[in-house]
């Protein structure tokens, strides 16, 4: 697995397929008049968000897991989009159903490569599904990024049965924070997460948020008796 995973577009649990594929987004309502309810609404309207979720999606404000400067993919390249600058375009884009990149390579134009994004809403309630952790499960998510998903799991299960690992510490330490900030406080380690998290094992459910050629087999050693491992 590389470091730098990128943004997931698909989910497959247990490296099949899923059965209810991502339908493809029907946009009812333009991003520049989007509210959270909006898209919330939205998403369960087309049963990607169910309602196991439907309570911590509406509760965890994905825009205090945003950096102020995050970029959109704009068909030729990376668009930059500054809160300062233009907060209501910010906005708009934080309650959209789209995948921000949150971290860039430094590097001129188009040499600029995205490190960590925040993913799509409908891949993140898609794959949060697929989960279906009971309430007791304990779960390992790799890719930390935002922390956003990590709250998403802590908010529903409580934070004692969430840990998650990101290989890049820069993004551990701002995603602990922006967790922090919400009252909530899930193990987040800086790590390579091809290794999983031994310390925590054993997991009912591993979630990995960053793409993956194959499941790394330490995560199948650190799987409890039937856990789920979803990955994208
Ligand atoms: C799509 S982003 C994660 C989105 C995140 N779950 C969120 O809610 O914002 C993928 C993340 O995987 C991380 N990553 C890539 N390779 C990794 C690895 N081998 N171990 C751990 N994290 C990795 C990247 O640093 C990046 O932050």
């Amino acid at each position: 697995m590389g470091k730098h995973g990128g943004k997931p577009d698909t989910a497959e649990s247990d490296g099949h397929k899923p059965d209810k594929p991502i339908p493809p987004r029907t946009p009812t309502t333009p991003a520049q008049e989007m509210t959270m309810p909006a898209l919330v609404g939205e998403l369960a309207a087309t049963g990607v968000l169910t309602d196991e979720w439907r309570e911590a999606v509406t509760a965890v404000d994905r825009r205090r897991f945003l950096p102020d400067l995050i970029w959109t993919s704009d068909g030729d390249g990376w668009a930059p989009c500054s809160r300062t600058d233009d907060p209501e375009r910010w906005e708009a884009l934080a309650h959209s159903d789209t995948a921000l990149v949150t971290q860039m390579t430094a590097g001129p134009g188009s040499e600029r490569v995205p490190t960590s994004s925040a993913s799509m809403p409908r891949v993140v309630a898609t794959m949060l599904r697929e989960l279906a952790p009971e309430e007791s499960s304990r779960v390992l998510e790799i890719g930390t990024g935002t922390g956003y998903n990590a709250a998403l799991l802590a908010h529903r299960l409580g934070s004692h049965r969430v840990t998650t690992v990101d290989i890049d510490p820069d993004l551990t330490r701002r995603a602990r924070s922006a967790l922090a900030a919400q009252g909530l406080d899930p193990t987040v380690i800086a790590a390579d997460g091809e290794a999983g998290w031994p310390p925590g094992a054993p997991y009912d459910r591993i979630i990995a948020t960053c793409a993956v050629h194959q499941v790394p087999y330490a995560w199948v050693e650190q799987a409890a008796p039937g856990a789920v491992i979803v990955t994208p």
